[in-house]
């Protein structure tokens, strides 16, 4: 595993595994043959409903000694309904206790909608007082992280936004940089849109180092130095997604990656009106 060390010291490994819309009966096993197989960072959060069952793989692993509590990297996020300074603080006591866990590696605003600035300041009471070891956003574009990271106390340690071949963000990437905030990677296979697992342009890299495309597409991030979550429910496919730290891609292969830009989401625009709607549940 590679690491890269935040803006406050934190060490975060490279590479995580991804709990949303696994299943909650399915969810315990898949953490735990994860964390077998070698993932240190788990990424859940509060609207993917199986917070619980990823705290019962986490301490279930320290238990059989297969890892350390200090070794892991444990993520959550919270929803929208729960920010103001009241709410979450309430709701961080409540997530540590639903997982069984003394405190988060990390946790995110997965929204960036409604009193974000309440729920931080929630965030950084907690993260002195020893609850949460980092804390971090999500899905906030380029403008709302400068005008963020100026008016909070602690700057956020990361953001976590959509990176794939489809949607490169270069542009989102050094904005983020410059303020010291860790970009991390959700959906870095677009979920298998638009062909992905079948693109002739990443298969044939992928060919030159005896590598597939999911491979290829991880290592191009993590060479990007992002942080990347990789999701499957698939022991198989959980090492395949794992084995990525024996290879680099050439500068011209990265190059040639750049060239699927589309510059687009493969999901949806976070500013549409209609999707802020649905997300917030806010309606006139
Ligand atoms: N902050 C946010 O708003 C946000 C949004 C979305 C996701 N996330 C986080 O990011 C993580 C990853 O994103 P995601 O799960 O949406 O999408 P993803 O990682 O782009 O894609 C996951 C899909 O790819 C398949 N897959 C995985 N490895 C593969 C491989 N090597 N070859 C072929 N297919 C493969 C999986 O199928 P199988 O499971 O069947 O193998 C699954 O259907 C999530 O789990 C979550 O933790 C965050």
């Amino acid at each position: 595993m590679e690491y890269t060390i935040l803006n406050n010291g934190v060490q975060m490994p490279k590479l995580g595994f991804g709990v949303y819309q696994i299943p909650v009966d399915e969810t315990k096993e898949a953490v735990l043959n994860a964390i077998k197989i070698g993932y240190r960072l788990i990424d859940t959060a509060g609207a993917y409903k199986n917070e619980v069952q990823v705290g019962q793989a986490v301490n279930e692993a320290i238990k059989a000694g297969i890892v350390k509590r200090e070794e892991l990297f444990i993520t959550t996020k919270l929803w929208v309904s729960e920010y103001n300074e009241q709410h979450a603080e309430k709701a961080i006591n409540d997530r540590l206790q639903k997982m069984q866990l003394d405190y988060l590696d990390l946790l995110l605003l997965h929204q960036p909608y409604g009193d974000i600035y309440g729920a931080w300041r929630a965030m950084e009471k907690s993260l002195n007082a020893g609850k949460l070891r980092s804390i971090g956003v999500s899905n906030f574009d380029s403008g709302k992280i400068v005008e963020f990271a100026k008016l909070v106390s602690v700057t956020p340690q990361v953001n976590q936004l959509e990176f794939n071949p489809w949607n490169q963000r270069e542009n989102d990437e050094e904005w983020n940089r410059k303020y010291h905030v860790q970009p991390e990677a959700w959906a870095p296979f677009a979920e298998g849109r638009l062909d992905l697992f079948h693109n002739e342009i990443l298969q044939e890299i992928g060919n030159k180092y005896n590598k597939t495309i999911g491979q290829v597409v991880l290592r191009w991030l993590v060479q990007r130095n992002i942080v990347v979550l990789a999701k499957s429910v698939r022991e198989s496919r959980m090492r395949e997604n794992m084995d990525i730290f024996d290879f680099s891609l050439s500068e011209s292969d990265m190059n040639l990656i750049k060239s699927l830009n589309r510059n687009e989401t493969a999901f949806f625009d976070h500013h549409d009106p209609i999707q802020v709607e649905r997300i917030t549940g806010w309606t006139l």
